[in-house]
């Protein structure tokens, strides 16, 4: 079967070079030379993260991570602000591992405002909080600078991320946000295969999962932590060795475009799929909400989502229809990691040219 490029908001496109990466041949994961292959990505990421904060990994998708981190930070009652599906999840997560947890979630569309934040910290409830930086089902994303002028205001909230759509394609300036982890995948933005997540983790996070009696064993921050510190950075169980290699040399390469050219990329198909969007069909998400990564666009005209991807398969092409309630209301087209911008003029043209917009 002929590949189909991938304009689905994850998994992304991933480049010949990755792939080949992937299939190094392996070495131990007890030895002095993962440990230098962990250390060195370890760098690279924390310097894309905008952090010193260490980098802890897992070999899993992003939910691994995201069960940890509501898991290790919550001792006496977490807060879920959910804008859709993701949102939601961390809420599912919460309640499957009984910690205590309360839900605001928004009507799908709109965002979330950082008020709305403040008003649920400052009732003292909570000492955890999580957030969906880019939220894939509604293509809302969150403005993450006016959220951490709200937490600065609350120091015993651990602020977690989920910026698994939107890390490696947007800034995240974590230790100037003061985000305590923030959690991604292998998948989206950064452009290797699925079955990686990582997350940063602060001082006050560390400190947070001390005080948590059952942190659960594959998804204990700390003993990832303790695996980092006192084995020179190597993983409590068998880490996925290609997806290390994979992201070792994927950080060379967006060393090599430069992290801002990289969002500015990014930035740039955004706003030409939104234009393409507001002109053919409309935007989901408010306006100011719209998500540099991922835009879900109204399906205004009632056309076939499933009938327009089977006609773009024919052209080796494939976007991505509504995520849950939202299938039929919506389609979704991913601008995210490795895609270029003429690979969105070329996918923007084919759907006019199928279903005769222009
Ligand atoms: C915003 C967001 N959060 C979390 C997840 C879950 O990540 P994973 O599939 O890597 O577990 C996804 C996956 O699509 C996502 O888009």
């Amino acid at each position: 079967m002929p590949h189909k490029r991938l304009f689905i908001p994850g998994p992304t496109e991933v480049h010949p070079d990755i792939l080949a990466a992937m299939a190094t041949p392996m070495i131990g994961h007890r030895g002095a030379e993962y440990s230098e292959l962990q250390k060195r990505v370890t760098e690279k990421v924390q310097k894309l993260a905008y952090t010193s904060n260490p980098i802890l990994f897992s070999a899993s998708s992003g939910s691994g991570l995201m069960e940890g981190a509501i898991r290790c930070s919550t001792v006496k009652r977490a807060i879920v602000f959910s804008v859709g599906t993701f949102g939601n999840r961390w809420f599912e997560i919460a309640q499957g591992n009984g910690i205590p947890a309360d839900k605001h979630e928004v009507e799908w569309g709109k965002g979330l405002p950082s008020e709305v934040v403040d008003e649920h910290l400052s009732t003292g409830k909570y000492d955890c909080a999580t957030l969906t930086h880019s939220e894939t089902s509604t293509g809302v994303m969150s403005d993450l600078e006016e959220m951490a002028v709200v937490f600065r205001k609350y120091p015993e909230v651990v602020w977690c991320i989920d910026a698994v759509s939107s890390f490696g394609g947007v800034k995240i300036e974590v230790d100037k946000l003061g985000i305590d982890i923030m959690v991604t995948s292998s998948q989206k933005c950064l452009g290797l295969p699925p079955g990686l997540s990582l997350a940063t983790f602060s001082p006050k996070a560390e400190k947070r999962a001390q005080g948590v009696r059952n942190r659960g064993y594959y998804f204990d921050l700390l003993q990832l932590l303790q695996f980092i510190r006192e084995k020179n950075f190597q993983y409590p169980s068998t880490m996925t060795i290609p997806h290390m290699f994979a992201l070792d040399r994927q950080m060379n390469r967006i060393e090599k475009e430069g992290a801002e050219a990289r969002f500015s990329r990014h930035d740039v198909m955004a706003a030409a799929v939104q234009r393409w969007a507001r002109a053919r069909f409309a935007l989901y998400p408010d306006e100011q909400y719209a998500s540099r990564t991922v835009t879900c666009i109204k399906n205004t005209r009632g056309v076939s989502i499933a009938d327009l991807n089977k006609e773009l398969g024919k052209r080796n092409l494939m976007l991505s229809n509504g995520y849950g309630k939202l299938k039929e209301q919506t389609f979704r087209i991913a601008h995210m990691g490795d895609v270029q911008m003429s690979d969105i003029e070329e996918l923007l043209g084919a759907i006019d040219d199928i279903l005769k917009l222009k």
